[in-house]
């Protein structure tokens, strides 16, 4: 099976991509995967990079970035009855690198992980790993997920959409009140999050998510702890799993798990299985799988939410490309589950073939 393997990208997550796409490469059996990385440059360039780049050996600590000048580009010619990557060499006239079998988009964020490339590999006539276009459009924008999961009888927390020029009224800070998460409304591993526990600040708040994204989502906190769940689709075509739930304790002093506790400096616990009694495992895996087709995804995902002090379960999101680094939960949940890295990635790309 001949494996495109697509990281890097254009979105802030860039060097997140590349750290996932490299435990993934040393994951899959490579007596069944011929694997080509095509790694995409900050500004969109594909290039073929040889697997002992720099790029892809990244650990979490020291953050890479695919550089077009290390690789050869390539191009995908959508052309349904063959897909193939055409290589540009500047030296020598366009080349075929030959057919595809299978795309994993290992992309997260704009341009990768929100339906767009899932269009292209589409129109290719490529199978690739995970959600379609639709489901990754719209868990990419997190109004929209949180519309979806909540006209699906879902919960979601209390949260309001503040567009370019506009800022909270006077009412919207009563309903949410202090402290408020302010977040791009299309991004991820936390870049472009503040907590906001004074008015005063929100501003620069404001300023932060919008360097990544126009529109801006105000959160009210949710008290509660912090579980994720990681869901799978099963090969006999039955539906969804949900692997075991995990929590997470933040313990830096940014107060939320944001980039730094998630990649750099140890700031949070992750306990693989979550302490919960057996009924709230049940009804947290419940949720996730609930989540997963409320969005129609496809392949896997990882659904966050806050289980309250009630014992009630409020749904903070759903991510249709989760992260694959050494520090991430997707991996951790399923290896916990019985299924280790190897056999993960072996039913992501087997889905993605069915
Ligand atoms: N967006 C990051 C990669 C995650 O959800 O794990
Ligand atoms: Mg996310």
């Amino acid at each position: 099976v001949r494996l495109v393997l697509l990281f890097g990208g254009r979105s802030t997550e860039h060097a997140i991509s590349c750290v996932s796409a490299g435990g993934v490469l040393r994951a899959l059996d490579r007596s069944r995967y011929d694997v080509i990385p095509v790694g995409i440059d900050p500004e969109g360039r594909w290039v073929v990079l040889p697997e002992d780049s720099p790029v892809l050996t990244a650990v979490s600590a020291d953050l890479p970035t695919v550089n077009a000048a290390d690789g050869i580009e390539v191009t995908l010619t959508p052309d349904p009855t063959r897909p193939r990557l055409l290589v540009s060499d500047p030296s020598s006239p366009l080349r075929d690198l030959g057919t595809v079998d299978v795309v994993f988009p290992l992309l997260h964020g704009p341009f990768g992980e929100d339906g767009t490339i899932q269009g292209l590999l589409e129109m290719s006539g490529l199978p690739y790993v995970g959600s379609g276009v639709f489901a990754s459009a719209t868990s990419m924008d997190k109004q929209h997920m949180k519309r979806i999961l909540a006209a699906s009888g879902l919960p979601v927390g209390p949260y309001t959409v503040v567009r370019p020029g506009q800022t909270l009224s006077e009412t919207e800070r009563e309903r949410l009140g202090l402290p408020v998460f302010v977040k791009p409304a299309r991004g991820g591993s936390s870049i472009g999050i503040s907590r906001v526990d004074a008015w005063a600040d929100l501003d620069t708040a404001f300023k932060a998510a919008r360097s990544s994204d126009p529109k801006v989502l105000v959160e009210a906190a949710i008290v509660g702890r912090e579980i994720e769940c990681g869901v799978l689709d099963r090969l006999d075509g039955s539906g969804p799993e949900a692997s075991v739930p995990a929590e997470i304790t933040v313990t830096s002093s940014a107060g939320f798990y944001d980039f730094e506790a998630k990649y750099v400096s140890d700031g949070a616990r992750l306990d693989v299985p979550a302490q919960l009694p057996d009924e709230l495992t049940e009804r947290v895996r419940a949720t996730a799988t609930a989540a997963y087709e409320a969005l129609d995804c496809a392949g896997l995902a990882r659904v966050d939410m806050f289980v309250t002090p009630a014992g009630d379960i409020v749904l903070n999101e759903v991510n249709t490309m989760p992260g694959f680094t050494s520090t991430s939960m997707f991996p951790q949940v399923w290896a916990a589950s019985g299924l280790d890295f190897a056999a993960l990635t072996d039913r992501l790309v087997q889905l993605a073939l069915r």
